[in-house]
């Protein structure tokens, strides 16, 4: 049995930092075990520029500890109907924004602001494939009369499939994936695409939403699926195929705006967020396959330098506490009051 293991320094390419006194909170956690990560744009209002990337990517500096933390975000465009995809291009060359995030208007938390329809992004599309930039996908309709649980799945077939038919040469991430149509497109698309994936998806099912009760903190979009789709994305996740890495869609939320007669989606995963997909890979028998899916294939993917350093986790009984934070910044961790089974050492 392994009961140690060193992988080169991870990234995180889906994570959701905030902003003010939650950033503060919870930026740490993801410096402590991630080298770069990509940041999402979700803020209020969106990030949808290059000033205003540039000044996001400094609080999160500022929130790690400065540039010593050896932390870089890789920041994101949100898309809007009005994109210029000049400032698209012009914020690539410049280095502030890797890539753009698609979310569809009102799919998910701070969403308002996404694209009402695809087509409005003709212009957008073609810049994004013309220099080599990421389009990254919160994949499902909006559609109301689509059942919340087929929403992904349609999304792939009624968008996905015509976007990479319509722009062969897009590279395409599909955000956190959680059904079995998602990771066979993924997988046999002739297309340059990839998807992340969560450890959430990996770990539980639809039944966690429900288990004795209404249970918020399991809570998140695209939301969990039933046991069969949990098991494509697993053997997604650990099959080495350079197509699928690590993304958290680590998403915090105070714990009032979580139990609440409207709780909010999104699981805040990043204080033991690589302890979590160990876990994963150890009972598939996959620990071999694991450096690749946590440290290779994204940075291969979006064109970038492998990290240099290790980090090492060792096999060991560790509890995840109920409650991370303080005070009002107080959130529930994934796995509040389970044992993590790996001890992140640095
Ligand atoms: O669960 C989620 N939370 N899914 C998303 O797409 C957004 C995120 C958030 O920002 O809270
Ligand atoms: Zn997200």
């Amino acid at each position: 049995m392994t009961d140690s293991i060193t992988i080169r320094r991870p990234d995180d390419w889906h994570l959701h930092l905030r902003d003010g006194a939650m950033l503060d909170a919870v930026a740490p956690h993801s410096a402590r075990q991630f080298a770069r990560a990509i940041i999402m744009p979700n803020l209020t209002p969106p990030v949808t520029t290059i000033a205003a990337a540039r000044a996001y990517r400094e609080r999160i500096l500022a929130a790690v500890g400065g540039p010593e933390a050896g932390f870089t975000p890789l920041m994101t465009c949100y898309l809007t109907d009005g994109t210029d995809p000049a400032e698209i291009a012009r914020g690539h060359a410049e280095g502030v924004f890797t890539a753009c995030k698609l979310y569809p208007a009102h799919a998910t938390t701070n969403s308002a602001h996404g694209v009402t329809d695809i087509r409005a992004l003709t212009g957008v599309l073609e810049t994004l494939q013309r220099i080599g930039m990421p389009l990254l996908i919160h994949g499902e309709v909006t559609d109301k009369s689509i059942d919340i649980f087929d929403r992904e799945a349609v999304f792939v077939e009624r968008t996905l499939a015509p976007l990479t038919r319509d722009y062969p040469g897009l590279k395409i991430v599909l955000e956190h994936i959680t059904t079995a149509e998602a990771a066979a497109f993924v997988t046999e698309a002739d297309h340059p695409i990839a998807a992340t994936i969560t450890p959430q998806h990996l770990l539980i099912n639809r039944n966690a939403l429900f288990d004795g009760g209404l249970r918020p903190h399991a809570y998140c979009l695209p939301v969990l699926k039933r046991e069969t789709h949990r098991l494509a994305v697993r053997k997604a996740a650990v099959s080495g195929s350079p197509r699928f890495f690590l993304g958290t869609d680590s998403a915090p939320h105070v714990v009032g705006a979580k139990e609440s007669g409207c709780g909010c989606a999104g699981i805040f995963n990043a204080p033991f967020a690589l302890e979590a997909y160990l876990g994963v890979f150890d009972a598939e028998g996959a620990i071999d396959r694991f450096e690749g899916f946590a440290s290779e294939h994204g940075a291969r993917f979006y064109g970038l330098p492998l990290n240099e350093g290790t980090v090492t986790l060792v096999r060991e009984s560790v509890m995840v506490p109920e409650r991370v934070g303080e005070g009002d910044m107080s959130v529930v961790p994934f796995l509040a009051g389970t044992d993590a089974g790996w001890r992140f050492a640095g």
